[in-house]
């Protein structure tokens, strides 16, 4: 089984960066393939918590080869800042390799990113401010940055003058902000040249002579199914392919090499951020949820939108994905609620639907159908495997595993690399 990907089945955060580092010791490379710094992946390895951002969460393994891929976009301040911070800590770093045809997030994506969001006012999406959308249009505009240009001076100023021609305009006379100098931005990207370096490499080569010698590779997605710029809730969205196909894209790997995709899954459902949400609480079940589970955003601080788990959302999931397997993360928090509701469909005018509308208008018209399953009060954070939950957790586990199209193969009673049930081993 030489590669396999894991990524968030929902609206992100549900706790990818657990998954991969309870995988990390056993497999070779783990490789991001979107995404940049909007992701907040947290581990927690005995009483150390890291909080990871562009850095793959293989970095903290010690025998494992991280990797970002061609389809990441690299804040090369934030990457330094990440690097240095692990090092402080006593983390190696030295093994990372960076693709060259990964792309820049500069200064002025950043910018645009922010005055384009106040100019939208209320109709915004809600980013996380790190500079994504605008590098991501540059990169399929084809004025972006790579960061293979990062050691062509002559190139490099070339293209930043491409893009700070039209961009400056735009800040100028649209957005009423001050121009920003071709010199400043080379003059800050260069500086961090040097630095990167080391790690700058053709990625897509070291990977695929990975796999011809039977070497695993761990493909780790940043952000959920549902942020993904073609299948999830467009336009509140992210500007990447989280989902599996992303996985080919964003690192040049084919998808015959691809033998398991793992859905990461939240016993109930979270959101950061602006757009639809049918299951959303804004009762004291979803400000509960919030509270047990510490549903904090990572990367911007912001509070998590909470509600009950959606099993349209599920099945959608393992359908764009061709999920082989979930993990259920979380379930731990349910613990002390009598009744757990679950939507298993949803209701749009008046019809009962059970598959995701392709339609934005529906989607926003949809109204959760739930059933209700009995809950358990009983500690299971303790709990080592399946029979040890108590009943009615088991059933919960066992009703969303039929409604969600793919087997349930492991479940995280806490936060912790070891708290975690194995039913099917992933390796
Ligand atoms: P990611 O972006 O998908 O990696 O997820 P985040 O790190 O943003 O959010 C998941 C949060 O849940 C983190 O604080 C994790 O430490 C925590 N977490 C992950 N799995 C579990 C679990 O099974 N139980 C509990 N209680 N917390 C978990
Ligand atoms: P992880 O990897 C949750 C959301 C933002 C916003 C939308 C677009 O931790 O699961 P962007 O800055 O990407 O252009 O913002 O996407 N978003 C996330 N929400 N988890 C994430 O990452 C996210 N990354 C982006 O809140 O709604
Ligand atoms: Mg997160």
């Amino acid at each position: 089984m030489p590669a396999l990907v894991l990524l968030g089945a929902q609206w992100g955060d549900e706790g990818k960066g657990k998954a991969t580092d309870l995988l990390g010791g056993s497999v070779d490379y783990v490789v991001r393939y979107q995404g940049g710094n909007n992701a907040g992946h947290t581990v927690v390895v005995g009483d150390q918590k890291y909080a990871l951002h562009l850095l793959p969460s293989g970095i903290l393994s010690p025998g494992c080869t991280p990797v970002i891929g061609n389809g990441v976009v690299v804040d090369p301040s934030v990457l330094l800042s990440e690097l240095s911070g692990l090092n402080e800590r006593g983390v190696d770093t030295s093994k990372l390799l960076i693709s060259g045809n990964a792309h820049v997030i500069t200064p002025y994506n950043v910018t645009v990113d922010k005055v384009t969001e106040r100019f939208l006012g209320k109709r915004k999406i809600g980013t996380t401010g790190r500079g994504i959308g605008p590098t991501y249009a540059d990169k399929i505009n084809r004025v972006g940055i790579r960061v293979q240009d990062l050691y062509d001076e002559s190139i490099l100023t070339q293209k930043v003058e491409a893009a700070l021609d039209v961009k400056n305009q735009l800040l100028t006379k649209l957005y009423n902000r001050r121009a920003i100098a071709v010199d400043q931005v080379v003059e800050e990207l260069l500086g961090y040249a040097e630095q990167i370096k080391p790690y700058v490499t053709d990625t897509v080569l070291v990977l695929n002579q990975a796999l011809e010698e039977d070497k695993v590779v761990l493909f780790e997605g940043g952000q959920g199914t549902l942020l993904d710029i073609d299948h999830g809730t467009y336009p509140f969205v992210t500007s990447s392919n989280p989902t599996a196909g992303g996985a080919c894209t964003g690192s040049g790997v084919g998808p015959t090499k691809i033998s398991r995709v793992i859905g990461i899954l939240k016993a109930y459902t979270t959101r950061v951020g602006a757009g639809p949400f049918p299951t959303e609480l804004l009762d004291e079940d979803g400000e509960a949820l919030r509270r047990i589970g510490g549903e904090r955003g990572v990367t911007t601080g912001r509070d998590r939108r909470c509600g009950w788990f959606d099993a349209v959302i599920a099945r959608y999931a393992t359908r764009v994905n061709g999920l082989t397997d979930f993990f259920l993360t979380k379930l731990d928090v349910l613990t002390g609620w009598e009744q757990i509701p679950v939507c298993v469909a949803y209701e749009i005018d008046g019809k009962r639907v059970e598959e995701l509308p392709y339609s934005q208008t529906d989607f926003h018209h949809a109204k959760p159908v739930y059933e209700t399953l009995p809950g358990w009060s009983e500690d299971i954070t303790k709990a080592k495997s399946f029979s040890d939950l108590p009943k009615n957790a088991q059933n919960y586990v066992k009703a969303l595993e039929e409604m969600s199209g793919a087997p349930i193969s492991a479940i995280g009673v806490g936060p912790g690399r070891d708290e975690t049930i194995e039913i099917n081993s992933f390796l």
